[in-house]
């Protein structure tokens, strides 16, 4: 079955981007192990297409979603190309072992990308879109062609290149929002303008990309739809380049909850949403806002007197959606030193993790060395033991295996560590300005290189002087960023293991080259 079955009126189409557009998001770099859990999840949670990577991009994105199309059953797997053959036929490679391959295949239409960008005329650009086209439906019949920057684009020049792609065979055209610079109205205006003007158009899927700049993604991208688009592009927790994408959770959520107004269904299970996010916030370190719609720490939370009170009467007074719509459950479990491994089973399950059995071994070690730090063990505690990139890569190249570090009132502050570099045990002992800059100097002794850290941040996990600390650590070369995180109940620890974790992020992000914009 192809996604093209789903025919009916009211069905969107969702297109997953968050291991692609998700992935330019600076900082975001995610493993091949990590970029497979997550496309599996999408897969199982009902996403339609899943873009998962930019083929020519590195040989870590040709890897990445040559694996994921061996393994993804149900989706489509869709590889990023520019215009050029080389690009497109990357893509095809990386997507030979896929069940539903598409290649989508994208050129700027906007003066300003024509003009300084591409330095291409606008009839060298449509010559492009013809022949990029071409090239694709030589591979598959499933292309998707975008116009990049189409928001920006002159209408007339639009309606000519979206006509062309057609012409040529492509099944899907996406009309992205690149720099997040339309409105809702113009969004639903440039839809309704193709589908009044270009011949052709009710043949093929017309498809939003919308970026976050001004905080309008998510209502243009439904606006798009209102007007007729029937796939959404967007990503999870609204990951993706400068302020991201349209999130995914926002778009089909809203559409569940106001389907009196948005008659418009989704494949997507809801109760897979949290789960979801959580994978994603881990792989990629970056944490989801409390307040963030749908996912947010704070998203059911009432705190004000009178909400409560409401709350308590019934919940409908203030809430618009039930935690459990998107797979977020309560349960009075408490966990604590005496809970064995079935207990912590139940309780990551209803926190949306399910463990295979080997999993489940490795989180319950780090659950009982917690445990016997900390009497009570709350949601939270967890979610952060899950999330902790650090203790979940047993792969890495890099590892903290000890720490011991003096501080005080008298310096110099000093840390004698031990790293298990690729297998084997090295050991230093470095002072510096305070405990944790102490510990980044023993680690850059170990492991050196020229990054910049651009970020330290720690944050309590929980109440308490006894709460675990996460800390993020955010690193720079060559323009390239990435970030680390972990937890401990020890701030130091956390802070070794987070710096540690950017540093192994780096040694993958070394190998992937942005690629220029590239024409033909
Ligand atoms: O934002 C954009 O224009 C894109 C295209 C490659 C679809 O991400
Ligand atoms: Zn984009």
């Amino acid at each position: 079955m192809t996604e093209y079955d789903k025919s009916a009126q009211d069905r969107v189409l969702i297109f997953d981007t968050t291991l692609r557009d998700g992935e330019q998001s600076p900082g975001a770099t995610m493993s091949l192990s990590e970029k497979i859990e997550i496309a599996l999840l999408l897969d199982e949670m009902g996403v339609d297409i899943i873009e998962a990577g930019f083929p020519i991009a590195s040989e870590g994105d040709f890897h990445a979603v040559s694996e994921i199309a061996k393994l993804v059953k149900t989706a489509a797997v869709c590889g990023l190309s520019r215009s050029s053959n080389a690009d497109i036929d990357r893509a095809a490679a990386a997507l030979k072992d896929a069940v539903n391959p598409r290649i989508h295949t994208f050129i700027a239409t906007s003066p300003v990308h024509m003009q300084y960008k591409l330095q291409m005329s606008p009839e060298e650009v449509i010559e492009a879109v013809q022949s990029s086209v071409t090239r694709a439906r030589s591979h598959t019949d499933n292309v998707q062609w975008s116009a990049e920057d189409a928001t920006r684009t002159e209408p007339d020049f639009l309606c000519r290149a979206v006509e062309t792609a057609i012409k040529a065979g492509a099944r899907t055209i996406n009309i992205p929002d690149t720099v997040g610079y339309t409105a809702p109205g113009e969004s639903a205006k440039i839809i309704s303008m193709l589908k009044e003007r270009v011949p052709g158009i009710d043949e093929v899927v017309i498809s939003t990309h919308c970026h976050n700049d001004l905080g309008m993604a998510v209502a243009n991208a439904i606006a798009a739809v209102e007007a007729g688009a029937r796939q959404v592009e967007c990503t999870i927790n609204g990951l993706g380049e400068r302020a991201g994408n349209a999130a995914l959770e926002e778009v089909v959520m809203a559409m569940r909850v106001r389907n009196d107004i948005l008659p418009y269904r989704t494949g997507i299970d809801t109760t897979r949403i949290i789960q979801a996010s959580r994978l994603v916030s881990t792989a990629t370190g970056f944490p989801v806002q409390f307040n963030k719609a749908v996912v947010g720490k704070n998203a059911f939370a009432h705190e004000a007197g009178i909400h409560q009170d409401g709350m308590l009467k019934n919940a409908g007074t203030y809430e618009i959606m039930r935690p459990e719509d998107i797979g977020l459950v309560e349960t009075s479990l408490v966990m604590g030193k005496h809970s064995g491994r079935a207990a912590l089973r139940a309780k990551l399950s209803d926190l949306g993790y399910e463990l295979g059995d080997n999993a489940l071994k490795a989180v319950f070690v780090k659950f009982k060395e917690l445990a016997d730090r900390k009497k009570e063990i709350y949601d939270d505690d967890l979610i952060a033991l899950m999330s902790d990139n650090a203790t979940n890569a047993a792969h890495d190249h890099l590892q903290v295996k000890s720490l011991r570090v003096v501080c005080g009132t008298d310096g110099p502050q000093s840390a004698e560590l031990v790293l298990t570099i690729d297998g084997s045990d090295h050991n230093t002992t470095a002072t510096g300005d305070g405990p944790v800059d102490a510990t980044f100097n023993a680690v850059k002794a170990l492991v050196p290189h020229s990054a910049r850290l651009q970020l330290y941040q720690v944050q309590a996990v929980t109440e308490g002087t006894d709460a675990q600390a996460t800390v993020s650590v955010r690193m720079e070369e060559g323009g390239k960023l990435v970030t680390g995180q972990s937890s401990d109940t020890d701030t130091v620890v956390a802070s070794a293991k987070a710096y540690v974790n950017a540093l192994n992020k780096l040694m993958v992000r070394r190998e992937k080259t942005a690629p220029e914009a590239l024409a033909h």
